[in-house]
């Protein structure tokens, strides 16, 4: 097959290029390594007429190695007939490459060109008179070896500052799109670590950070299943939170999780599953073909997974999603671990509390429990009174501690049978202050002194050690009272022995107003 009668293969010219050489007037022409060649825009039919014949073709197969080599000379085809040629990719190694794409060359037009062989053979096989084709030719267009050497020149300056603008643009984009990437990474991560530091219950954040990753990874679901190992997590050990509709039983994505758990220990590294019948889960096909998995570890031991099924337009799950998820897996270890510690530190406070009042109470057997018992009541009292569920905690432990200045009252006036006399009630009555004086260092415990130190006043201002009346008497301090009457009222002691719940609450009630807040 000639090759000349089929069409040319061609990459697109870079828009930019093309502008500007047409405003300066170049010929361009496109050419592959058969001769086939092909003008760019408005070329005059002179032009036409040469670099589509099959003379030329001839030429170019001949001097294809010079011209593909490179640009910047002007490479003389024929008497008067110059080419450069115009790179517009970067170029490949040399003999790595068999292939020979189509180049782009401007083409330069000399008198010479007009007289000779070349374009007589040109005419000859177009069957065209030479005398009328050179007579059309516009000497305007026509140029020395010299000005075809400069512009040649030119243009490959042009040229190469082209590609590198191109390559710098291509360089920014690049940019710019890992900086869009870092920016949803950054601010989710920023949007987390704000929510860490208000005060909200654990599962609340936990859900809201699953929502959110769910959100921008544009994933159909995230689930986050905590390991049931671990009973210092509360009452999320072993649940599952989800964002998204996964489309399956709680407890089977919980099977599912602990599955995943044991499958993949690798702490915090994202882990991307391109087919999940590979996992042999059951039931794990049903609710994601593609599955991006996380560990939360905590110094060693899995706290929890975070795993996330399919992306909801259909993409893959990238390499991008699977550090975003690692990211955020690493932040939430972070919260579950200060979690653990904060479980820790509580618990370890509320036992020195428990030992410490217990130590009170078993000074006397007729107080055995009591102040465990006041705390209850105090706390059920608050959460009847309405209080928000910090202060009913902190209501419990002023309960807890409310006699704790007993520790300052001699044992044998604390624990003698019989009356007392008005000394001994004396040092009684300095319990509540001696309460006080034992917490006022403590600045954790400042919010429990009005609990402990007016937990003796009356209503009616008859109580002690201040004598304070209604509501000067602090919240605490009314509740711990009506609870210690209770549980007195309702115990043995040595002078009497426990009342009937009716007659407790028959005397509380007598009493409203006048002992207890009404
Ligand atoms: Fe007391």
């Amino acid at each position: 097959m000639n090759p000349l009668t089929t069409q040319l293969v061609r990459p697109a010219l870079p828009e930019r290029l093309g502008q500007r050489l047409e405003a300066l007037g170049v010929s361009l022409v496109w050419l592959d390594g058969d001769g086939r060649a092909q003008p760019v825009g408005a070329a005059s039919g002179f032009e036409r007429l040469v670099v589509e014949s099959p003379v030329f073709a001839a030429s170019i197969r001949r001097l294809w190695p010079q011209l593909a080599l490179g640009s910047g000379a002007a490479l003389e085809v024929w008497p008067g007939l110059w080419l450069t040629h115009l790179p517009i990719h970067r170029r490949r190694r040399a003999g790595l490459d068999p292939f020979k794409p189509p180049l782009l060359a401007a083409v330069f037009l000399g008198a010479e060109l007009l007289g000779s062989d070349q374009l007589h053979a040109v005419c000859d096989a177009a069957r065209v008179d030479h005398r009328a084709t050179v007579d059309r030719v516009d000497p305007a267009i026509l140029v020395s070896a010299a000005e075809a050497r400069r512009l040649a020149m030119s243009l490959a300056w042009l040229q190469q500052d082209g590609l590198e603008m191109d390559r710098r643009h291509g360089e920014l984009h690049n940019l710019s799109q890992q900086l869009g990437e870092s920016y949803e990474e950054l601010s989710l991560l920023y949007k987390l670590s704000s929510s860490m530091t208000v005060n909200q219950p654990p599962a609340h954040f936990l859900t809201d950070a699953c929502r959110d990753l769910q959100q921008v990874l544009g994933l159909k679901w995230i689930a986050l299943q905590l390991t049931d190992t671990e009973p210092r997590l509360n009452e999320l050990a072993g649940q599952v939170i989800t964002a998204g509709p996964v489309g399956c039983a709680p407890d089977r994505l919980k099977e599912i999780g602990k599955r995943l758990m044991s499958a993949r220990p690798v702490a915090n590294r994202s882990w991307v599953v391109d087919d999940t019948t590979t996992l042999a889960i059951p039931h794990l096909r049903d609710i994601a073909s593609h599955l991006l998995v996380v560990t939360l570890d905590r110094g060693g031991q899995p706290a929890g997974i975070l795993f996330g099924g399919d992306k909801l337009d259909g993409s893959h799950i990238s390499s991008i999603d699977s550090k975003l998820c690692g990211s955020l897996a690493n932040s939430l270890a972070i919260f579950l671990e200060n979690m653990m510690l904060y479980e820790d530190m509580q618990s370890m406070f509320m036992g020195v509390l428990h030992a410490l009042t217990s130590s009170i109470d078993a000074k006397d057997s007729y107080t055995h429990g009591h102040s465990e018992r006041v705390a209850l009541l105090s706390q059920q009292l608050a959460i009847a009174a309405g209080l928000p569920a910090e202060q009913v905690e902190r209501v419990y432990i002023s309960g807890l501690i409310h006699d704790v200045g007993k520790i300052g009252v001699p044992e044998a006036v604390l624990c003698k049978p019989g009356q007392l006399t008005a000394e001994e009630f004396g040092l009684i009555k300095l319990h509540p202050q001696i309460g006080a004086r034992i917490l006022q260092d403590i600045r954790q415990m400042q919010d429990l002194i009005p609990g402990v130190l007016y937990h003796h006043e009356r209503w009616d201002g008859r109580g002690y050690p201040f004598g304070a009346a209604g509501a000067d008497i602090p919240l605490f301090g009314r509740l711990i009272c009506l609870a210690d009457s209770f549980d007195a009222m309702s115990s043995n002691r040595t002078y009497r022995q426990a009342m009937r719940l009716e007659q407790v609450l028959s005397e509380i009630s007598r009493c409203a107003g006048k002992q207890f807040d009404p």
